[in-house]
């Protein structure tokens, strides 16, 4: 299997999800590989770096890679139950062959219009260029407080015709903390934010396995 993080934006929770997706399947016994797609920062290379030297279990392995093509040359030699892209920060021409490749594509995006905007235009133009628009779906990250804004924007992406889930991850200094020392959002200190990351990728997997009985 193959889940795609993109966006059109930087900065705006892929690395964040594809960390806590790769965990979350690596907990339950998947070989789960990162294809981190981000040659300038490496940012999920390095964050697998600090968990590795630190041994947290489950162990997730990550490579970073020029192409897309390459990538799947990998996963093609069935090494890998699950091969998560964790996108570079702008979208480019990497971004449609990602999420040609993949089962599930997940667009992270912050909440203001200013984010939304650009990352329902980034579905838009997947579809344009003939991916299954079922298989697009739209995570809110770093959200603040207000249970009418989430709503508001989970309208909003509903009115054009994309999947949402209902899970959101707030913006939380726990979140950063867990991740500078090479855990996922759902290792937290915190049970309650960790049931929360977790209730993110739970939705996640539920989708893909909606999308496989079909
Ligand atoms: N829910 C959150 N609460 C607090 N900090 C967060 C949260 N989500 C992400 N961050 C922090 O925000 C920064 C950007 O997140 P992340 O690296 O996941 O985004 P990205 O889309 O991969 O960025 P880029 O486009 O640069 O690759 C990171 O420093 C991360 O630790
Ligand atoms: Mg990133």
């Amino acid at each position: 299997m193959i889940i795609g993080l993109v966006s059109q934006k930087g900065g705006v929770g892929k690395s964040t999800l594809t960390r806590l997706i790769a965990r979350e399947y690596a907990n339950s016994n998947w070989t789960v590989k990162i294809a981190d797609m981000d040659a300038k920062q490496g940012t999920s290379t390095r964050w697998n770096m600090l968990r590795n030297e630190a041994n947290f279990e489950p162990a997730i392995k990550t490579e970073q890679y020029r192409s897309v093509s390459g990538a799947i040359d990998d996963y093609n030699k069935g090494e890998v139950d699950l091969m998560i892209f964790d996108g570079a920060p702008a979208a480019s021409a990497a971004t449609l062959q990602i999420s040609k490749a993949s089962n599930l594509i997940v667009l992270p995006t912050g909440i203001s219009v200013d984010d939304l905007e650009p990352t329902v235009r980034l579905a838009h133009e997947l579809v344009k260029n003939g991916i299954a628009r079922n298989h697009i779906v739209i995570v809110f990250c770093r959200v603040g407080d207000s249970l009418g804004e989430i709503k508001d924007a989970r309208e909003y992406i509903e009115e054009v015709g994309y999947n949402t889930i209902n899970a959101s991850l707030p913006e939380r200094v726990a979140y950063r903390r867990s991740q500078d020392v090479g855990k996922s959002v759902a290792e937290t200190t915190f049970k309650s934010l960790n049931n929360r990351a977790s209730s993110i990728a739970q939705e996640l997997i539920d989708l893909i396995q909606k999308l496989d009985g079909k």
